[in-house]
């Protein structure tokens, strides 16, 4: 048995005499849950029974932890002691992406190193110009929106410009959904799957609950197939390059073409559709969540614009990699909007052996969830929590305790072995599309109709429902 650095010496309590809402005999709390609200209600929870609590769904037993350390102490103890559920794994094999988020044990053993090295920051260096070119295509389509008074699907629009990056950078495919006059089929697909994935996951029974679903599936798998054909055909044309890829695919495939890697053809696709998923929402609903911030916080917005017109000057545009390690305020825009608003607001972690967390006893395949945004909105680790303040991440006026404590505790991109690979992209997706907002428009407008602030809606990922953007080219620019 294995157990965490802050477990109490004395003998660990049963999960079962752990606090929190106890539910109905058979399906335990199952009738309070809906899904899409999820983790409000496990925040809700987390006020009512505190940083420790359990519940029960139906037969599986559930552990929630919201304190920092105990949650980046499970997050750290992975892979070994904790791994994603074995239901996730299981529903990404049936779609066929089983791939380094949904992987376990040696198979993501395996496939970690080669997708970290696709997206470290060198990586990103090079990908500056395809970046900057995507980025343009987004700014042309927000001009014409602009210049036509039309308000703007701010979700829908994120989610083009993600697609385009990732399927650029990762698959070297110049999909461009932003100049397409129609959602691409990539697109519905996804739009269909991902939601699709999250019902089978909350499901108290495992079962697809779509019928539609597996025309989507196929679909997506045979686009890409398509970009797996594309790289072996690169491959072949282009030897050298299975030394030297020039993305994540052709790298995944060279290593499939060499038994000593032990990389399959499954691995290969899972992997393609596994960034395409991952990178997709993620980064997007990011954005939205930091526009409509920024929009309501009109003194953040003007120091982070004058920030923006410093470092980019009359030309409005970043030109080298530099300019967005200069780009400080926004990060600091962005570290704050990810505070309040994490996307992704708790991960779930299942027990591979039994093991103590905090003092509970957890089970050999028991789930332990973490939450991250109750640290996040705690007075003990940010002053004045509820305030969008990016500041606090610069050491000025209502920072943080110590800047680095802020780091520990805030968790957006998770911890340990399994932390966000695609950290370093998400930071420079964020950074050159609001550089572009900021220095080429005037944001007349970001809302959802008839509420003061947008619903959070949880498919895998927190999305904020319905927001719409106006834009005014900006005189200067
Ligand atoms: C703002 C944007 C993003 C956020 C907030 C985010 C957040 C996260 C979080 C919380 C995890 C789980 C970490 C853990 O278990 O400790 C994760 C994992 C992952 N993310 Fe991201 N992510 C973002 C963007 C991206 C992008 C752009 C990509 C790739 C194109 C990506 C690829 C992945 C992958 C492959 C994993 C699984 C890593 C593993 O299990 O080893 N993410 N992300």
């Amino acid at each position: 048995m294995s157990s965490d650095a802050s477990s109490a010496v004395a003998a660990p309590r049963a999960l079962s005499t752990v606090p929190g809402p106890r539910g109905w005999p058979v399906v335990g709390v199952a009738p309070q849950v809906r899904p899409e609200s999820f983790h409000r209600q496990l925040e809700a929870w987390s006020g009512r029974y505190g940083s420790v609590f359990a519940f029960r769904i139906g037969g599986r037993h559930f552990l929630a932890v919201s304190d920092p350390e105990t949650v980046a102490g499970v997050l750290r103890r992975r892979p070994a002691v904790f791994r994603r559920t074995t239901r996730l794994e299981q529903a990404s094999r049936e779609l066929g992406f089983l791939g380094l988020f949904s992987a376990s044990g040696d198979t993501w053993r395996r496939q970690r190193p080669m997708v970290l090295a696709g997206l470290d920051p060198a990586h990103i260096r090079t990908y500056l110009p395809a970046l900057t070119a995507i980025t343009d295509r987004l700014r042309r389509r927000w001009l014409d929106a602009a210049a036509a008074g039309r308000e703007i699907d701010l979700t829908a629009d994120l989610m083009r410009y993600t697609v385009d990056v990732t399927t650029s950078l990762a698959f070297g495919h110049n999909l461009n959904t932003l100049e397409a006059s129609t959602e691409t089929a990539i697109q519905q697909h996804l739009n269909v799957i991902l939601p699709a994935l999250f019902k089978r996951l909350m499901s108290p029974l495992p079962r697809w609950p779509d019928k539609a679903l597996a025309g989507h599936v196929i679909a997506l798998r045979a686009a890409v197939q398509e970009f797996i054909a594309q790289a072996r055909r690169d491959l072949a044309e282009q030897p050298a390059l299975r030394q030297q890829p020039a993305n994540l695919i052709q790298a995944l495939v060279a290593a499939s073409e060499d038994a000593a890697h032990g990389i399959t053809e499954e691995d290969v696709s899972g992997n393609v559709l596994t960034m395409l998923l991952a990178g997709e929402d993620t980064t997007a609903h990011t954005l939205a969540w930091l526009f409509w911030l920024l929009y309501r916080n009109p003194q953040a917005l003007a120091t982070a614009r004058a920030e923006v017109d410093a470092v980019l000057g009359a030309g409005g545009q970043v030109r080298a990699i530099d300019d967005l390690a200069r780009l400080d305020y926004v990060e600091a825009c962005a570290n704050e909007a990810m505070r309040l608003k994490p996307v992704a607001p708790m991960i779930m972690n299942e027990a591979c052996e039994e093991t103590v967390v905090a003092d509970v006893l957890v089970p050999r395949g028991g789930i332990v969830i973490c939450l991250l945004r109750p640290a996040n909105l705690d007075d003990a680790h940010f002053p004045r929590p509820m305030q969008f303040d990016p500041g606090r991440w610069r050491g000025g006026p209502g920072a943080a305790a110590s800047l680095s404590s802020a780091k520990r505790v805030a968790m957006p991109f998770g911890a340990g072995p399994r932390m966000c690979p695609g950290r370093y992209l998400a930071i420079a997706e964020i950074k050159m599309v609001a550089a572009m907002l900021l220095a080429q428009f005037d944001v007349v407008d970001v809302s959802a109709a008839g509420v003061d602030e947008p619903r959070e809606r949880l498919a895998l990922t927190m999305a904020p429902v319905g927001l719409r953007m106006s834009l005014r080219k900006r005189p200067a620019a």
